[in-house]
Protein backbone atom coordinates (compact mmCIF):
# COMPACT_ATOMS: atom_id res chain seq x y z
CA UNK A 1 0.00 0.00 0.00
CA UNK A 2 3.01 2.54 0.83
CA UNK A 3 4.13 1.79 -2.67
CA UNK A 4 1.25 2.59 -4.39
CA UNK A 5 0.51 6.12 -3.23
CA UNK A 6 3.96 6.97 -3.13
CA UNK A 7 4.03 6.40 -6.79
CA UNK A 8 0.42 7.92 -7.34
CA UNK A 9 2.09 10.46 -5.59
CA UNK A 10 5.30 10.70 -7.30
CA UNK A 11 3.42 10.53 -10.85
CA UNK A 12 1.12 13.65 -9.98
CA UNK A 13 4.31 16.44 -9.04
CA UNK A 14 5.90 15.18 -12.26
CA UNK A 15 2.62 16.17 -14.27
CA UNK A 16 2.03 19.17 -12.58
CA UNK A 17 5.32 21.35 -12.64
CA UNK A 18 6.53 22.92 -15.22
CA UNK A 19 10.36 24.41 -16.22
CA UNK A 20 11.16 27.81 -17.01
CA UNK A 21 14.20 27.12 -19.13
CA UNK A 22 13.75 28.54 -23.17
CA UNK A 23 13.45 25.55 -25.33
CA UNK A 24 11.86 24.84 -29.19
CA UNK A 25 10.20 22.01 -30.45
CA UNK A 26 11.65 21.38 -33.82
CA UNK A 27 11.22 18.76 -36.94
CA UNK A 28 13.93 18.56 -38.50
CA UNK A 29 13.66 17.46 -42.20
CA UNK A 30 16.51 14.93 -43.40
CA UNK A 31 18.20 13.33 -46.65
CA UNK A 32 19.21 9.79 -44.79
CA UNK A 33 21.55 8.52 -47.12
CA UNK A 34 22.90 5.32 -45.88
CA UNK A 35 24.57 1.74 -46.69
CA UNK A 36 22.84 -1.10 -45.01
CA UNK A 37 22.53 -4.50 -44.81
CA UNK A 38 19.45 -6.35 -46.67
CA UNK A 39 17.83 -9.33 -43.66
CA UNK A 40 15.71 -11.96 -43.94
CA UNK A 41 13.30 -12.70 -41.17
CA UNK A 42 9.44 -14.14 -41.66
CA UNK A 43 7.19 -11.32 -40.11
CA UNK A 44 6.77 -11.52 -36.25
CA UNK A 45 3.14 -12.30 -35.78
CA UNK A 46 3.30 -13.23 -32.50
CA UNK A 47 5.39 -13.23 -29.24
CA UNK A 48 6.25 -16.63 -29.68
CA UNK A 49 7.98 -15.82 -33.02
CA UNK A 50 9.92 -12.58 -30.79
CA UNK A 51 10.98 -15.61 -28.64
CA UNK A 52 12.31 -17.45 -31.36
CA UNK A 53 14.35 -14.56 -32.91
CA UNK A 54 15.83 -14.17 -29.49
CA UNK A 55 16.87 -17.73 -29.33
CA UNK A 56 18.05 -16.82 -33.05
CA UNK A 57 20.29 -14.13 -31.65
CA UNK A 58 21.77 -15.59 -28.23
CA UNK A 59 22.83 -18.88 -29.60
CA UNK A 60 26.36 -19.40 -28.76
CA UNK A 61 28.74 -19.92 -31.73
CA UNK A 62 26.52 -18.31 -34.03
CA UNK A 63 26.25 -14.96 -35.58
CA UNK A 64 22.69 -14.73 -36.86
CA UNK A 65 23.32 -11.15 -38.00
CA UNK A 66 25.60 -12.83 -40.80
CA UNK A 67 23.13 -15.86 -41.31
CA UNK A 68 19.76 -13.45 -41.98
CA UNK A 69 22.09 -11.31 -44.00
CA UNK A 70 21.05 -11.16 -47.79
CA UNK A 71 22.67 -8.77 -49.17
CA UNK A 72 23.73 -4.76 -48.55
CA UNK A 73 21.96 -1.52 -50.67
CA UNK A 74 22.08 2.18 -50.03
CA UNK A 75 18.76 3.51 -48.02
CA UNK A 76 17.78 6.56 -49.49
CA UNK A 77 14.83 9.15 -48.19
CA UNK A 78 13.52 12.20 -46.64
CA UNK A 79 12.24 11.54 -43.11
CA UNK A 80 11.68 14.06 -40.20
CA UNK A 81 13.50 14.09 -36.60
CA UNK A 82 11.92 15.50 -33.72
CA UNK A 83 14.29 17.57 -32.03
CA UNK A 84 14.37 19.59 -28.54
CA UNK A 85 16.74 22.63 -28.71
CA UNK A 86 17.19 24.45 -25.79
CA UNK A 87 19.12 28.30 -25.21
CA UNK A 88 21.41 28.43 -21.77
CA UNK A 89 20.40 31.53 -19.93
CA UNK A 90 21.67 34.85 -21.32
CA UNK A 91 23.93 35.10 -18.42
CA UNK A 92 25.67 32.06 -19.23
CA UNK A 93 29.47 32.30 -20.61
CA UNK A 94 29.23 30.61 -24.04
CA UNK A 95 26.38 32.24 -24.79
CA UNK A 96 27.18 34.81 -26.54
CA UNK A 97 30.73 34.75 -28.81
CA UNK A 98 31.29 31.08 -29.65
CA UNK A 99 28.47 29.44 -28.89
CA UNK A 100 28.64 25.48 -28.32
CA UNK A 101 25.73 23.13 -28.58
CA UNK A 102 25.25 19.48 -27.52
CA UNK A 103 23.69 17.29 -29.92
CA UNK A 104 22.29 14.90 -27.58
CA UNK A 105 21.29 11.25 -28.91
CA UNK A 106 19.32 8.68 -26.42
CA UNK A 107 19.94 4.87 -25.91
CA UNK A 108 17.23 1.99 -26.93
CA UNK A 109 14.01 2.31 -24.61
CA UNK A 110 14.20 5.77 -24.00
CA UNK A 111 13.44 9.13 -26.57
CA UNK A 112 14.87 12.64 -26.17
CA UNK A 113 12.73 13.44 -22.88
CA UNK A 114 16.02 11.08 -21.95
CA UNK A 115 17.90 14.13 -21.55
CA UNK A 116 15.15 16.36 -19.63
CA UNK A 117 13.00 14.26 -17.67
CA UNK A 118 10.01 16.63 -15.97
CA UNK A 119 10.14 14.06 -13.27
CA UNK A 120 10.36 15.56 -9.64
CA UNK A 121 10.82 19.02 -10.89
CA UNK A 122 13.33 17.96 -13.55
CA UNK A 123 15.61 16.81 -10.53
CA UNK A 124 17.37 14.62 -13.36
CA UNK A 125 17.80 17.16 -16.27
CA UNK A 126 20.98 16.72 -17.94
CA UNK A 127 19.77 19.74 -20.27
CA UNK A 128 19.41 22.23 -17.22
CA UNK A 129 22.68 21.17 -16.27
CA UNK A 130 24.35 21.67 -19.56
CA UNK A 131 21.95 24.97 -20.21
CA UNK A 132 23.25 26.38 -16.57
CA UNK A 133 27.28 26.02 -17.94
CA UNK A 134 26.47 27.91 -20.93
CA UNK A 135 26.15 25.17 -23.17
CA UNK A 136 22.78 24.84 -26.03
CA UNK A 137 21.45 21.50 -26.47
CA UNK A 138 19.59 19.55 -28.99
CA UNK A 139 18.17 16.62 -28.09
CA UNK A 140 16.44 14.15 -31.11
CA UNK A 141 14.22 11.40 -31.30
CA UNK A 142 16.35 9.11 -32.96
CA UNK A 143 14.88 7.90 -36.77
CA UNK A 144 12.70 5.87 -36.31
CA UNK A 145 11.67 6.46 -32.56
CA UNK A 146 9.61 8.64 -30.69
CA UNK A 147 8.04 11.47 -32.87
CA UNK A 148 10.44 11.38 -35.43
CA UNK A 149 9.46 9.47 -38.73
CA UNK A 150 9.07 5.81 -38.02
CA UNK A 151 9.94 3.25 -41.28
CA UNK A 152 10.48 -0.45 -42.18
CA UNK A 153 11.79 -1.98 -38.60
CA UNK A 154 13.80 -4.49 -40.51
CA UNK A 155 16.01 -3.07 -43.24
CA UNK A 156 15.29 0.75 -42.63
CA UNK A 157 15.60 1.93 -39.34
CA UNK A 158 18.98 0.36 -38.28
CA UNK A 159 22.23 2.11 -37.09
CA UNK A 160 23.55 3.33 -40.11
CA UNK A 161 20.27 5.08 -40.91
CA UNK A 162 20.18 6.80 -37.66
CA UNK A 163 23.75 7.65 -37.85
CA UNK A 164 23.09 9.33 -41.39
CA UNK A 165 20.18 11.25 -39.64
CA UNK A 166 22.29 12.72 -36.93
CA UNK A 167 25.10 13.39 -39.25
CA UNK A 168 22.25 15.38 -41.44
CA UNK A 169 20.93 17.20 -38.08
CA UNK A 170 24.69 17.79 -37.33
CA UNK A 171 25.09 19.77 -40.37
CA UNK A 172 22.50 22.02 -40.11
CA UNK A 173 23.39 23.08 -36.90
CA UNK A 174 26.94 24.35 -38.25
CA UNK A 175 25.50 25.75 -41.55
CA UNK A 176 22.70 27.78 -40.15
CA UNK A 177 19.82 25.71 -41.79
CA UNK A 178 18.46 24.13 -38.55
CA UNK A 179 14.98 25.19 -38.63
CA UNK A 180 13.48 27.74 -36.29
CA UNK A 181 16.93 28.74 -35.18
CA UNK A 182 19.27 32.02 -36.09
CA UNK A 183 22.61 30.78 -34.49
CA UNK A 184 25.18 29.34 -36.47
CA UNK A 185 27.57 26.68 -34.52
CA UNK A 186 31.00 26.42 -35.13
CA UNK A 187 31.01 23.61 -32.39
CA UNK A 188 29.47 20.95 -32.11
CA UNK A 189 29.20 18.52 -29.53
CA UNK A 190 28.34 14.54 -29.36
CA UNK A 191 26.83 13.30 -26.43
CA UNK A 192 24.88 9.69 -26.39
CA UNK A 193 23.50 7.51 -24.13
CA UNK A 194 24.19 3.59 -24.99
CA UNK A 195 23.07 3.16 -28.35
CA UNK A 196 23.04 6.74 -28.82
CA UNK A 197 26.60 6.65 -27.68
CA UNK A 198 27.79 3.84 -30.32
CA UNK A 199 26.43 6.37 -33.42
CA UNK A 200 28.35 8.92 -31.57
CA UNK A 201 31.27 7.29 -31.66
CA UNK A 202 31.00 5.86 -35.24
CA UNK A 203 29.70 9.14 -36.55
CA UNK A 204 33.32 10.34 -35.13
CA UNK A 205 34.83 7.31 -36.43
CA UNK A 206 32.88 8.15 -40.09
CA UNK A 207 33.13 11.87 -39.85
CA UNK A 208 36.05 13.07 -37.72
CA UNK A 209 35.76 16.68 -38.26
CA UNK A 210 31.78 17.32 -37.99
CA UNK A 211 32.53 16.99 -34.07
CA UNK A 212 34.30 19.25 -31.72
CA UNK A 213 33.94 16.51 -28.58
CA UNK A 214 32.66 13.12 -28.21
CA UNK A 215 30.81 12.21 -24.63
CA UNK A 216 29.71 8.53 -24.55
CA UNK A 217 27.47 7.61 -21.40
CA UNK A 218 26.51 4.12 -20.38
CA UNK A 219 28.68 2.30 -23.07
CA UNK A 220 32.48 0.49 -23.88
CA UNK A 221 33.26 -1.18 -26.71
CA UNK A 222 32.94 -4.64 -24.92
CA UNK A 223 30.31 -6.77 -26.66
CA UNK A 224 30.50 -9.85 -24.48
CA UNK A 225 27.21 -8.73 -22.64
CA UNK A 226 25.18 -8.35 -26.26
CA UNK A 227 23.17 -11.61 -25.43
CA UNK A 228 22.90 -11.47 -21.45
CA UNK A 229 21.34 -8.26 -22.25
CA UNK A 230 19.06 -9.48 -24.77
CA UNK A 231 17.77 -12.29 -22.89
CA UNK A 232 16.99 -9.96 -19.97
CA UNK A 233 14.76 -8.23 -21.92
CA UNK A 234 12.53 -10.91 -22.29
CA UNK A 235 11.26 -9.02 -25.96
CA UNK A 236 7.85 -8.99 -26.94
CA UNK A 237 5.89 -7.32 -29.95
CA UNK A 238 5.54 -3.76 -28.59
CA UNK A 239 1.37 -3.15 -30.35
CA UNK A 240 0.59 -5.94 -27.86
CA UNK A 241 2.63 -4.96 -24.74
CA UNK A 242 1.62 -1.44 -24.98
CA UNK A 243 -1.33 -0.87 -27.38
CA UNK A 244 -2.75 2.34 -26.06
CA UNK A 245 1.04 3.46 -27.12
CA UNK A 246 2.42 1.48 -29.55
CA UNK A 247 -0.82 -0.19 -31.19
CA UNK A 248 -4.02 1.58 -32.45
CA UNK A 249 -6.16 0.68 -29.33
CA UNK A 250 -9.09 3.04 -29.26
CA UNK A 251 -9.85 2.22 -26.04
CA UNK A 252 -10.93 4.92 -23.75
CA UNK A 253 -7.51 6.41 -22.17
CA UNK A 254 -8.91 8.65 -19.69
CA UNK A 255 -10.54 6.01 -17.94
CA UNK A 256 -7.44 5.42 -15.18
CA UNK A 257 -5.99 8.14 -13.08
CA UNK A 258 -3.25 10.22 -14.30
CA UNK A 259 -0.65 7.63 -12.89
CA UNK A 260 0.69 4.48 -14.06
CA UNK A 261 -2.47 3.08 -13.45
CA UNK A 262 -4.57 4.05 -10.30
CA UNK A 263 -6.35 1.83 -7.17
CA UNK A 264 -8.92 0.74 -9.45
CA UNK A 265 -7.32 -2.11 -11.44
CA UNK A 266 -6.01 -3.26 -8.43
CA UNK A 267 -9.03 -3.51 -6.70
CA UNK A 268 -11.05 -4.69 -9.96
CA UNK A 269 -8.30 -7.54 -10.49
CA UNK A 270 -8.45 -8.46 -6.63
CA UNK A 271 -12.18 -9.02 -6.50
CA UNK A 272 -11.66 -10.67 -9.57
CA UNK A 273 -9.48 -13.57 -8.64
CA UNK A 274 -11.63 -13.61 -5.09
CA UNK A 275 -14.55 -14.63 -7.32
CA UNK A 276 -12.65 -17.87 -8.24
CA UNK A 277 -10.84 -18.69 -5.06
CA UNK A 278 -7.44 -16.58 -5.29
CA UNK A 279 -7.06 -14.78 -2.42
CA UNK A 280 -4.24 -11.88 -2.64
CA UNK A 281 -3.88 -8.75 -0.56
CA UNK A 282 -4.59 -5.26 -2.33
CA UNK A 283 -0.43 -5.10 -2.34
CA UNK A 284 0.31 -8.51 -3.63
CA UNK A 285 -2.66 -7.63 -6.72
CA UNK A 286 -0.62 -4.30 -7.56
CA UNK A 287 2.56 -6.81 -7.45
CA UNK A 288 1.01 -8.77 -10.14
CA UNK A 289 0.00 -5.71 -12.10
CA UNK A 290 3.35 -3.38 -11.44
CA UNK A 291 5.69 -6.27 -12.46
CA UNK A 292 3.96 -8.31 -15.45
CA UNK A 293 2.78 -7.33 -18.30
CA UNK A 294 -0.60 -6.35 -17.20
CA UNK A 295 1.20 -3.30 -15.90
CA UNK A 296 2.23 -2.32 -19.53
CA UNK A 297 -1.31 -3.09 -20.67
CA UNK A 298 -2.91 -1.07 -18.10
CA UNK A 299 -0.63 1.85 -19.00
CA UNK A 300 -2.83 5.38 -19.10
CA UNK A 301 -2.17 7.70 -22.07
CA UNK A 302 0.32 10.00 -21.70
CA UNK A 303 0.30 12.71 -24.40
CA UNK A 304 3.23 14.00 -23.80
CA UNK A 305 5.46 10.88 -25.47
CA UNK A 306 2.94 10.07 -28.21
CA UNK A 307 -0.03 11.97 -28.99
CA UNK A 308 -1.47 9.73 -31.30
CA UNK A 309 -0.83 5.76 -30.77
CA UNK A 310 1.88 4.97 -33.03
CA UNK A 311 -0.06 1.76 -34.44
CA UNK A 312 3.90 0.43 -35.48
CA UNK A 313 4.97 -2.95 -37.08
CA UNK A 314 5.49 -6.26 -35.25
CA UNK A 315 8.98 -5.48 -36.24
CA UNK A 316 8.51 -2.60 -33.10
CA UNK A 317 9.88 -4.51 -30.09
CA UNK A 318 10.24 -4.13 -26.14
CA UNK A 319 11.14 -5.81 -22.89
CA UNK A 320 8.38 -7.06 -20.71
CA UNK A 321 7.57 -5.08 -18.08
CA UNK A 322 8.93 -3.15 -14.78
CA UNK A 323 11.24 -5.75 -13.53
CA UNK A 324 13.20 -6.61 -17.14
CA UNK A 325 13.62 -2.84 -17.19
CA UNK A 326 15.03 -2.81 -13.78
CA UNK A 327 17.53 -5.87 -14.62
CA UNK A 328 19.01 -4.08 -17.89
CA UNK A 329 18.54 -0.41 -16.34
CA UNK A 330 18.99 -0.07 -12.63
CA UNK A 331 21.06 -0.49 -9.82
CA UNK A 332 19.14 -1.55 -6.59
CA UNK A 333 19.07 0.91 -3.89
CA UNK A 334 20.00 3.80 -5.60
CA UNK A 335 17.15 4.78 -7.33
CA UNK A 336 13.11 6.23 -6.89
CA UNK A 337 10.71 3.16 -8.02
CA UNK A 338 8.52 6.24 -8.73
CA UNK A 339 11.41 7.05 -11.83
CA UNK A 340 11.41 3.16 -12.25
CA UNK A 341 7.61 3.16 -12.98
CA UNK A 342 7.62 6.31 -14.94
CA UNK A 343 10.71 5.19 -17.20
CA UNK A 344 8.61 2.21 -18.13
CA UNK A 345 5.06 4.11 -18.64
CA UNK A 346 6.98 6.36 -21.16
CA UNK A 347 9.76 3.99 -23.19
CA UNK A 348 10.70 3.54 -26.39
CA UNK A 349 10.53 0.54 -28.59
CA UNK A 350 13.79 -1.27 -30.46
CA UNK A 351 13.57 -2.22 -33.85
CA UNK A 352 14.80 -5.77 -35.31
CA UNK A 353 17.01 -3.79 -37.80
CA UNK A 354 18.74 -2.20 -34.73
CA UNK A 355 19.43 -5.49 -32.98
CA UNK A 356 20.89 -6.43 -35.93
CA UNK A 357 23.47 -3.70 -36.14
CA UNK A 358 23.56 -3.14 -32.24
CA UNK A 359 27.34 -4.44 -32.02
CA UNK A 360 28.42 -2.85 -35.02
CA UNK A 361 31.05 -0.30 -34.49
CA UNK A 362 34.84 0.81 -36.49
CA UNK A 363 37.45 -0.49 -34.78
CA UNK A 364 39.00 3.31 -33.92
CA UNK A 365 37.95 6.63 -34.86
CA UNK A 366 40.76 9.10 -35.59
CA UNK A 367 38.39 12.08 -33.96
CA UNK A 368 41.33 14.50 -32.76
CA UNK A 369 39.18 16.64 -30.29
CA UNK A 370 38.83 15.64 -26.64
CA UNK A 371 36.49 12.49 -25.90
CA UNK A 372 34.82 11.44 -22.54
CA UNK A 373 33.20 7.82 -21.73
CA UNK A 374 31.16 8.23 -18.24
CA UNK A 375 29.58 4.31 -17.87
CA UNK A 376 28.16 4.05 -14.02
CA UNK A 377 29.57 1.60 -12.02
CA UNK A 378 27.61 -1.61 -12.47
CA UNK A 379 26.24 -1.40 -15.82
CA UNK A 380 24.79 -4.42 -16.56
CA UNK A 381 25.29 -4.39 -20.65
CA UNK A 382 28.70 -2.30 -21.11
CA UNK A 383 30.40 -3.78 -17.92
CA UNK A 384 28.48 -7.31 -17.19
CA UNK A 385 27.60 -5.71 -13.87
CA UNK A 386 30.71 -4.64 -12.70
CA UNK A 387 32.98 -2.33 -14.48
CA UNK A 388 35.47 -2.59 -12.12
CA UNK A 389 35.96 -6.68 -12.81
CA UNK A 390 39.24 -6.25 -14.65
CA UNK A 391 40.75 -4.38 -11.83
CA UNK A 392 40.61 -1.13 -10.51
CA UNK A 393 39.81 2.32 -11.04
CA UNK A 394 42.36 3.26 -14.49
CA UNK A 395 41.98 -0.79 -15.82
CA UNK A 396 37.96 -0.53 -15.72
CA UNK A 397 36.01 -1.99 -18.49
CA UNK A 398 35.36 0.97 -20.39
CA UNK A 399 39.17 2.48 -20.12
CA UNK A 400 40.31 -0.53 -21.52
CA UNK A 401 38.50 -1.02 -24.20
CA UNK A 402 37.58 2.48 -25.03
CA UNK A 403 40.94 4.42 -25.06
CA UNK A 404 42.75 2.86 -27.71
CA UNK A 405 39.89 3.49 -29.71
CA UNK A 406 40.73 7.25 -30.00
CA UNK A 407 44.38 6.95 -30.74
CA UNK A 408 44.09 10.56 -31.49
CA UNK A 409 41.88 11.96 -29.38
CA UNK A 410 43.73 15.21 -27.57
CA UNK A 411 42.30 13.76 -24.34
CA UNK A 412 40.42 10.61 -23.42
CA UNK A 413 39.16 9.99 -20.23
CA UNK A 414 36.47 7.52 -18.59
CA UNK A 415 34.91 7.83 -15.73
CA UNK A 416 33.17 5.37 -13.61
CA UNK A 417 29.84 6.81 -11.95
CA UNK A 418 29.47 5.33 -8.50
CA UNK A 419 26.69 3.28 -7.27
CA UNK A 420 24.91 3.32 -10.82
CA UNK A 421 23.64 1.07 -13.45
CA UNK A 422 22.84 1.04 -17.26
CA UNK A 423 20.63 4.01 -17.48
CA UNK A 424 22.70 6.39 -15.46
CA UNK A 425 19.85 9.16 -15.81
CA UNK A 426 17.61 6.88 -13.85
CA UNK A 427 19.77 7.30 -10.32
CA UNK A 428 20.00 9.57 -7.63
CA UNK A 429 23.26 11.72 -8.07
CA UNK A 430 22.57 11.97 -11.70
CA UNK A 431 23.48 15.08 -12.32
CA UNK A 432 26.69 14.92 -10.72
CA UNK A 433 28.19 12.87 -13.36
CA UNK A 434 26.22 15.31 -15.97
CA UNK A 435 28.55 17.95 -13.97
CA UNK A 436 31.46 16.47 -14.62
CA UNK A 437 30.76 16.25 -18.55
CA UNK A 438 30.88 19.66 -18.87
CA UNK A 439 33.82 20.03 -16.61
CA UNK A 440 35.49 18.16 -18.78
CA UNK A 441 34.22 19.72 -21.88
CA UNK A 442 35.28 23.69 -20.27
CA UNK A 443 38.93 21.90 -19.61
CA UNK A 444 39.27 20.29 -22.77
CA UNK A 445 36.91 22.04 -26.12
CA UNK A 446 39.79 23.82 -27.33
C1 LIG B 1 15.29 -18.36 -36.60
O1 LIG B 1 16.31 -19.09 -37.21
C2 LIG B 1 15.84 -20.17 -38.01
C3 LIG B 1 17.05 -20.97 -38.44
O2 LIG B 1 17.96 -20.13 -39.08
C4 LIG B 1 15.06 -19.63 -39.17
O3 LIG B 1 14.55 -20.66 -39.97
C5 LIG B 1 13.89 -18.81 -38.64
O4 LIG B 1 13.22 -18.17 -39.71
C6 LIG B 1 14.39 -17.74 -37.67
N1 LIG B 1 13.22 -17.10 -37.09
C7 LIG B 1 13.24 -15.86 -36.57
C8 LIG B 1 11.94 -15.31 -36.10
O5 LIG B 1 14.26 -15.21 -36.45
C1 LIG C 1 28.45 -11.15 -37.32
O1 LIG C 1 28.21 -10.90 -38.69
C2 LIG C 1 28.20 -9.56 -39.10
C3 LIG C 1 27.77 -9.50 -40.55
O2 LIG C 1 28.61 -10.26 -41.35
C4 LIG C 1 29.58 -8.98 -38.86
O3 LIG C 1 29.58 -7.60 -39.24
C5 LIG C 1 29.90 -9.09 -37.39
O4 LIG C 1 31.22 -8.63 -37.14
C6 LIG C 1 29.78 -10.53 -36.91
N1 LIG C 1 29.90 -10.57 -35.47
C7 LIG C 1 30.80 -11.27 -34.84
C8 LIG C 1 30.77 -11.21 -33.35
O5 LIG C 1 31.59 -11.94 -35.43
C1 LIG D 1 7.70 16.23 -42.02
O1 LIG D 1 6.87 17.07 -41.23
C2 LIG D 1 6.16 18.03 -41.99
C3 LIG D 1 5.39 18.89 -41.01
O2 LIG D 1 6.25 19.49 -40.10
C4 LIG D 1 5.23 17.34 -42.96
O3 LIG D 1 4.60 18.30 -43.75
C5 LIG D 1 6.03 16.39 -43.83
O4 LIG D 1 5.14 15.65 -44.63
C6 LIG D 1 6.85 15.44 -42.99
N1 LIG D 1 7.71 14.66 -43.84
C7 LIG D 1 7.84 13.35 -43.71
C8 LIG D 1 8.79 12.68 -44.64
O5 LIG D 1 7.22 12.72 -42.87
C1 LIG E 1 21.79 37.48 -14.77
O1 LIG E 1 22.72 38.37 -14.18
C2 LIG E 1 22.14 39.50 -13.57
C3 LIG E 1 23.24 40.44 -13.12
O2 LIG E 1 24.22 39.74 -12.41
C4 LIG E 1 21.25 39.01 -12.41
O3 LIG E 1 20.61 40.09 -11.79
C5 LIG E 1 20.18 38.07 -12.98
O4 LIG E 1 19.43 37.54 -11.92
C6 LIG E 1 20.83 36.93 -13.73
N1 LIG E 1 19.77 36.15 -14.36
C7 LIG E 1 19.62 34.86 -14.12
C8 LIG E 1 18.45 34.22 -14.81
O5 LIG E 1 20.38 34.21 -13.43
C1 LIG F 1 15.96 17.37 -6.10
O1 LIG F 1 17.26 16.95 -5.74
C2 LIG F 1 17.79 17.65 -4.62
C3 LIG F 1 19.23 17.23 -4.44
O2 LIG F 1 19.37 15.85 -4.52
C4 LIG F 1 16.92 17.37 -3.41
O3 LIG F 1 17.41 18.09 -2.31
C5 LIG F 1 15.50 17.81 -3.72
O4 LIG F 1 14.65 17.46 -2.66
C6 LIG F 1 14.99 17.15 -4.97
N1 LIG F 1 13.71 17.71 -5.33
C7 LIG F 1 12.70 16.95 -5.72
C8 LIG F 1 11.42 17.68 -6.07
O5 LIG F 1 12.80 15.75 -5.80
C1 LIG G 1 23.34 22.55 -44.79
O1 LIG G 1 23.42 21.17 -44.45
C2 LIG G 1 22.32 20.39 -44.88
C3 LIG G 1 22.49 18.99 -44.31
O2 LIG G 1 23.64 18.38 -44.77
C4 LIG G 1 22.27 20.41 -46.39
O3 LIG G 1 21.15 19.67 -46.83
C5 LIG G 1 22.13 21.85 -46.86
O4 LIG G 1 22.20 21.89 -48.27
C6 LIG G 1 23.23 22.72 -46.29
N1 LIG G 1 22.91 24.11 -46.58
C7 LIG G 1 23.84 24.99 -46.88
C8 LIG G 1 23.35 26.38 -47.15
O5 LIG G 1 25.03 24.69 -46.94
C1 LIG H 1 15.23 34.21 -35.24
O1 LIG H 1 15.09 35.48 -35.83
C2 LIG H 1 13.73 35.84 -36.07
C3 LIG H 1 13.73 37.15 -36.83
O2 LIG H 1 14.67 38.03 -36.30
C4 LIG H 1 13.03 35.95 -34.72
O3 LIG H 1 11.66 36.27 -34.93
C5 LIG H 1 13.09 34.59 -34.01
O4 LIG H 1 12.54 34.68 -32.72
C6 LIG H 1 14.55 34.14 -33.88
N1 LIG H 1 14.55 32.77 -33.35
C7 LIG H 1 15.33 32.40 -32.35
C8 LIG H 1 15.24 30.98 -31.93
O5 LIG H 1 16.09 33.15 -31.79
C1 LIG I 1 36.04 17.84 -43.07
O1 LIG I 1 37.16 17.43 -43.83
C2 LIG I 1 36.89 17.33 -45.22
C3 LIG I 1 38.12 16.76 -45.89
O2 LIG I 1 39.27 17.35 -45.41
C4 LIG I 1 36.52 18.71 -45.74
O3 LIG I 1 36.19 18.62 -47.10
C5 LIG I 1 35.29 19.22 -44.98
O4 LIG I 1 34.98 20.53 -45.38
C6 LIG I 1 35.55 19.21 -43.51
N1 LIG I 1 34.30 19.51 -42.81
C7 LIG I 1 34.23 20.31 -41.76
C8 LIG I 1 32.88 20.46 -41.14
O5 LIG I 1 35.19 20.87 -41.30
C1 LIG J 1 35.47 -7.72 -21.94
O1 LIG J 1 35.64 -7.70 -20.54
C2 LIG J 1 36.02 -8.96 -20.00
C3 LIG J 1 36.21 -8.79 -18.50
O2 LIG J 1 35.04 -8.80 -17.82
C4 LIG J 1 37.30 -9.46 -20.58
O3 LIG J 1 37.54 -10.76 -20.12
C5 LIG J 1 37.22 -9.46 -22.10
O4 LIG J 1 38.47 -9.76 -22.63
C6 LIG J 1 36.77 -8.10 -22.59
N1 LIG J 1 36.60 -8.15 -24.03
C7 LIG J 1 36.93 -7.14 -24.82
C8 LIG J 1 36.72 -7.37 -26.29
O5 LIG J 1 37.39 -6.10 -24.40
C1 LIG K 1 -5.48 -1.86 -36.04
O1 LIG K 1 -4.44 -2.69 -36.46
C2 LIG K 1 -4.87 -3.94 -36.94
C3 LIG K 1 -3.64 -4.77 -37.20
O2 LIG K 1 -2.67 -4.04 -37.91
C4 LIG K 1 -5.73 -3.74 -38.18
O3 LIG K 1 -6.19 -5.00 -38.65
C5 LIG K 1 -6.89 -2.87 -37.82
O4 LIG K 1 -7.64 -2.56 -38.98
C6 LIG K 1 -6.41 -1.58 -37.18
N1 LIG K 1 -7.55 -0.84 -36.67
C7 LIG K 1 -7.67 0.46 -36.84
C8 LIG K 1 -8.87 1.07 -36.19
O5 LIG K 1 -6.87 1.13 -37.46
C1 LIG L 1 6.99 20.64 -26.92
O1 LIG L 1 6.43 19.35 -26.99
C2 LIG L 1 6.13 18.81 -25.72
C3 LIG L 1 5.74 17.37 -25.91
O2 LIG L 1 4.95 17.19 -27.03
C4 LIG L 1 5.03 19.67 -25.09
O3 LIG L 1 4.69 19.16 -23.82
C5 LIG L 1 5.56 21.08 -24.93
O4 LIG L 1 4.55 21.91 -24.43
C6 LIG L 1 6.03 21.62 -26.26
N1 LIG L 1 6.74 22.87 -26.01
C7 LIG L 1 6.63 23.91 -26.78
C8 LIG L 1 7.45 25.11 -26.40
O5 LIG L 1 5.89 23.94 -27.76
C1 LIG M 1 27.82 11.69 -6.87
O1 LIG M 1 28.50 11.81 -8.10
C2 LIG M 1 29.70 12.53 -8.03
C3 LIG M 1 30.22 12.67 -9.45
O2 LIG M 1 30.52 11.43 -9.99
C4 LIG M 1 30.70 11.80 -7.13
O3 LIG M 1 31.86 12.56 -7.01
C5 LIG M 1 30.06 11.59 -5.77
O4 LIG M 1 30.90 10.78 -4.99
C6 LIG M 1 28.71 10.91 -5.91
N1 LIG M 1 28.06 10.84 -4.62
C7 LIG M 1 27.64 9.68 -4.13
C8 LIG M 1 26.99 9.75 -2.79
O5 LIG M 1 27.77 8.63 -4.73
Amino acid sequence: MAILSLISGAALVGASLVSAKTCLNVTVPVNINARQGVFDVPTLQSNIDVVTFALNNTKQGSNFTEEALTGITNVVGSYNISAKYCMPDSNSTTTSSSPVVQVLSHGIGFDKSYWDLPYNDYNYSYTDVALANGYYTVAIDRFGIGNSSHADPLNVVQAQAEISALYEVTMKLRNGTFPGVNTTFSKVVHVGHSFGSAQTYALSAMYPNVTDGVVLTGFSLNSTWVAETLAGWNLHIARLNQPLRFGNSTVQRTRFSNSWFGTEPVTLLQSLLSLIGIDLSSYETWEEIATTEIGDILNTWNASVAPIPQDLPTGYLTWSDLTSNIFAFLHPSNFDIGLAVDSEQTKQPVTLGEIFTLPIAPKMSTFSGPALVVTGQYDNIYCGGDCYATGGQGSNIPNISVASAFPDASKFEAYIQPDTGHGINLHYNSTAAYQVIQDFLKSNLS
